[in-house]
């Protein structure tokens, strides 16, 4: 477990790593675009260890609790949302989750850093634990190797090919999962959402907002990251707990939703100017942007 949350750092890859792979069963397409292998089998068995060694962990149980009912106060009533009704089941305790979509950015290089793999483990039984289905999850990082795509998909996610940038609008509740991402990211996902109707439909489950502004000089996360900036004032923000053994992999955690009624107390001056963010004077730009864009703003 290496990475550490504010720090910019793409997840490191572990010394040896490409030699791991011996077995006949490496991905194909890594064979052919990419240089690292990777033995897909041994790759999602390994993830799949360690879902179950999460499941066991205290931290778990009450993370899925706190889960659980900040989605039951902040997101719409289930029965309420005639595109879903048919999705779902009646009573258990994953009724109000099963709607919901799952959008999951900068998880890092899973097959070679430890944290970003718990990180994906965590993911996966997010998904089991609120019902949704895995092809419902979308995930991208722009570090992925072609390998690690093909272990993403052996495991049902849904791998995205373009670079949103993090402006992934919503249409329906949906779960947003950043681990220790930049922050613009999270600034973009905000811009794309600026209104009270997309932003009462998104549950993130990532770095804590009020966090960020208290370790951000006041002027430059006014500057660069309005839509954090304001959005700490606008969101409900629950911390998530775990093990000072984890603090690598699950530090900073928070559970941030945006209840419609703590919404429509805010002026309509909230939402008049919502400009798209440029970072034009941003010198540590925690991002990767699209190819051939720059920080202008153009392409
Ligand atoms: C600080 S690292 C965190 C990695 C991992 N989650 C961890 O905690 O170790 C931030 C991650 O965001 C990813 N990232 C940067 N730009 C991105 C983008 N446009 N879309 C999705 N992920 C992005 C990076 O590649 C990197 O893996």
């Amino acid at each position: 477990m290496t990475d550490t949350g504010e720090d910019w750092q793409v997840a490191r890859r572990r010394k040896g790593a490409g030699k791991r792979t011996k077995s006949p069963q490496v991905s194909s397409s890594a064979s052919t675009c990419c240089q690292e292998q990777l033995d897909i089998e041994k790759t999602v068995k390994r993830i799949r260890d360690t879902v179950s060694e999460l499941r066991c962990e205290e931290f778990w149980l009450q993370w899925r609790e706190q889960l659980m009912v900040a989605a039951s106060a902040s997101l719409p009533n289930p029965s309420e949302n005639k595109d879903t009704e048919g999705q779902l089941e009646k009573g258990g305790e994953g009724r109000q989750w099963q709607q919901l979509q799952c959008v999951c950015y900068g998880l890092g290089s899973f097959s070679s850093c430890v944290s970003a793999r718990y990180q994906l483990a965590m993911l996966l039984l997010l998904l089991e634990a609120g019902q949704i289905a895995v092809k419902d999850c979308s995930v991208y990082d722009p570090v992925f190797s072609c390998a690690e795509n093909d272990v993403l998909k052996e495991l049902g996610l849904t791998v995205l090919t373009e670079n949103e940038e993090g402006k992934h609008l919503v249409t329906r509740p949906t779960l947003f999962y950043l681990m220790h991402c930049g922050k613009a990211l999270y600034n973009n996902l905000l811009w794309k959402n600026w209104c009270t109707q997309h932003l009462s439909l998104m549950l993130i489950i990532g770095n804590s907002f009020s966090g960020m502004r208290e370790r951000t000089i006041e002027r430059e996360f006014q500057r660069d990251y309005i839509y954090i900036s304001k959005a700490v004032d606008l969101c409900q923000e629950t911390q998530l707990s775990c093990p000072s053994r984890m603090i690598d992999v699950f530090s900073d955690t928070a559970v941030i939703t945006f209840p419609s009624n703590s919404l429509s107390t805010h002026p309509q001056s909230t939402w008049a100017e919502s400009p798209e963010p440029l970072y034009q004077h941003c010198p540590d730009l925690e991002i990767i942007l699209k190819e051939n864009r720059t920080v202008s703003g153009d392409g």
